[in-house]
């Protein structure tokens, strides 16, 4: 067997074959289908995107609103994963309540059929539509509330923002949520999309795939750094206290929360246009000075760590974005789950169309031909 070089984070190493992103961190390129991010997010909605990614193609006319629609009548929870709900912890991380809730709706749908095209389109629509409604549900109760009705006259963006706060959204902000949507909802291999397509690999049932992406995508260096970002922009304060934070975590050799990434080395174009959105929000409904210190963040670390190709990433503005719309913190993730559910989505249903099981080897560095010792002699 050829003996291959061992990269940690396997960085650099193909894990799979895929046609339904691609990114060019040198030139700030992402493409979903083919299609440049700044034309979706300008042109495009979040579920015609989410059907250019899963089905390969744009949907027409007909097709794009066959899909609306069923997304529309499967928003709705079970009362017995609502009643499940309510038994989680108030205190519970909403990410881990979502984990939980996604790998029960498996539970009501245990017939596994991974040939069948409605099958498959079932289980898409029916994940895309209702972990919005579980993400709202458990932020209502854990407050001790009711959970709201998902309300068919609103849109898929504007229905959610709706769920979560109990009135209908501006339609600006419902827009421009949606666009967020848009740029979260797939980024090539990271270590979700890994997570759910080794899930896949081994022909469990998508419920599976996306629990396991969701447990992946909580942690602080994935999907939790918008998080953290807003801690840190908090926690810094005022534009002054900016340098002087910068230059303190670079002592200590800590990461600085939503800059750098493993493939791009210039500024995230999804930090780009969030960055633009944030600033129209600020525009219509006030101004907000963490928008300010992040600003002069993204002058210091561009000063000190541009030769190291670190930028902000899509996480340094996304959380600015949310507070805006008065989102709570804990909620950032699980929302970029509700978007990148759709390409988790897309790479079961790529990985299933030429299936082997993911079984990587290892390096052992362990010992050999250990004698055991007698628990009275250790
Ligand atoms: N602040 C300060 N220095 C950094 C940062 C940062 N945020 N990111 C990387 N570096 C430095 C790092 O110290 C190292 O320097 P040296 O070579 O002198 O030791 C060099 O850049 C390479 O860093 P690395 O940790 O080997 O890079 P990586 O590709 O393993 O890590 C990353 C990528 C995103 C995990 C990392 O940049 C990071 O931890 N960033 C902060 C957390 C964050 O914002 N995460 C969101 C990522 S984007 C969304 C997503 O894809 O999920």
């Amino acid at each position: 067997m050829m003996v291959c070089e061992y990269k940690p984070g396997l960085e650099g190493i193909p894990a799979a074959q895929s046609s339904i992103s691609y990114v060019d961190g040198q030139k700030g390129i992402l493409e979903y289908r083919g299609i440049r991010i700044e034309e979706l997010a300008e042109k495009s909605t979040f579920l015609e995107t989410a059907y250019l990614l899963i089905w390969g193609e744009l949907p027409s006319k007909q097709e794009l609103e066959a899909f609306e629609h069923e997304v529309l009548h499967h928003r709705r929870i079970k009362y017995r994963i609502r009643d499940m709900m309510k038994c989680f912890p108030e205190s519970g991380h909403p990410m881990d309540a979502l984990q939980a809730s996604a790998a029960a709706l498996g539970l009501f749908y245990s017939l596994r059929d991974l040939h069948n095209p409605a099958y498959i389109r079932d289980s898409v629509v029916r994940l895309i539509a209702t972990i919005p409604t579980m993400v709202a549900a458990f932020q209502l109760m854990r407050k001790g509330n009711d959970p709201v009705r998902p309300r068919d006259d609103l849109g898929y963006s504007a229905n959610f923002l709706y769920m979560l706060n109990e009135q209908e959204p501006d339609p600006l902000m419902a827009r421009i949520f949606d666009i967020c949507l848009i740029l979260q909802v797939e980024h090539t291999m990271n270590a979700s999309t890994f997570s759910a397509r080794v899930t896949a690999s081994t022909l469990t049932d998508p419920y599976a795939v996306v629990a396991s992406a969701v447990g992946t995508l909580g942690g602080p260096l994935h999907g939790g750094a918008n998080e953290e970002v807003i801690q840190m922009l908090d926690k810094i304060g005022s534009v002054e206290n900016v340098r002087p934070y910068i230059e303190d975590c670079l002592q200590r050799k800590s990461k600085i929360m939503g800059f750098g990434h493993r493939v791009y080395k210039v500024k995230d174009p999804r930090a780009i246009i969030l960055q633009n959105l944030a600033e129209q929000l600020f525009e219509k409904f006030g101004y907000d000075k963490s928008y300010d210190i992040a600003q002069e963040m993204e002058r210091v670390v561009e000063e000190k760590l541009a030769g190291k190709g670190i930028y902000p990433n899509v996480d340094f503005y996304s959380g600015l974005v949310y507070r805006k719309m008065g989102i709570p913190t804990d909620l950032f993730t699980p929302i970029f789950a509700i978007a990148r559910v759709a390409g988790w989505l897309a790479h079961w249903k790529e990985q299933l169309a030429e299936n082997r099981i993911f079984r990587p080897t290892q390096v052992y560095n362990g010992y050999h031909e250990v004698p055991y010792l007698p628990i009275d002699q250790r």
